[in-house]
């Protein structure tokens, strides 16, 4: 799995955003909201290789319903073959109202890379998600502690600030290589930027 992620780090470093795929600590920190009763829309944003989407489904247990969206057609083929009862959808994040085709997600789970992105496409990416996640919904990210004080590290957060009523930082998991925190954030403001 480690091979396959640094094989298309190599090819896209900007796209894939990192070397390894996040450990256990660091997914079951970040999937944390997904409920585990109901059967909620759970959304993962840029899965790779599945170390949220493994997390995701162990809390969802069979309920409910998981759409992974992957730029990346390698990453998406693996990963619905590993996990057929997830909808592996190859597409852009942006495109997410597109994907959802008017549904609502309770939950969005996102692996993207955003201390890579510009600051017009963490923008796009984050309209994209307020605009499609149910008002009592949550949305989860996480960030490398060492690109935390950098240019878009500290846009996202003020990103996050402007798009979510509520947002709150986690503890480091020191144990990820590299060591990571996740941002929780709720209430979407209508009309945020
Ligand atoms: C840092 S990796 C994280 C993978 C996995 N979630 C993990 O934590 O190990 C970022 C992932 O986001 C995907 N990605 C990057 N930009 C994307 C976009 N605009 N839409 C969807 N997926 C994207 C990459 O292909 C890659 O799989």
């Amino acid at each position: 799995m480690s091979a396959a992620f640094l094989h298309e780090f190599l090819r896209a470093p900007l796209t894939v955003g990192a070397v390894a795929p996040s450990g256990r600590t660091l997914a079951e920190l970040v999937t944390a909201p997904v409920p585990r009763d109901g059967d909620p829309v759970v959304v993962e944003l840029g899965p790779g290789t599945g170390a949220f989407t493994a997390a995701i489904q162990q809390r969802l247990d069979g309920r409910g319903r998981h759409v992974a969206v992957e730029v990346n057609e390698r990453f998406a083929r693996r990963l619905a073959a590993r996990y057929p009862q997830v909808d592996v959808v190859v597409a852009d994040a942006r495109e997410l109202r597109e994907v959802l085709v008017a549904r609502q997600a309770n939950v969005i789970v996102s692996g993207l890379p955003w201390a890579a992105f510009a600051a017009s496409t963490q923008d796009d990416l984050l309209a994209a998600v307020t605009d499609v996640l149910a008002p009592h919904g949550a949305f989860t990210t996480f960030a490398y502690t060492y690109t935390r004080w950098l240019p878009p590290a500290r846009r996202l957060r003020q990103g996050l600030g402007g798009r979510f009523e509520e947002v709150v930082t986690s503890r480091t998991v020191w144990a990820n290589l590299p060591p990571a925190l996740a941002y929780f954030c709720r209430r979407p403001r209508v009309g945020g930027s």
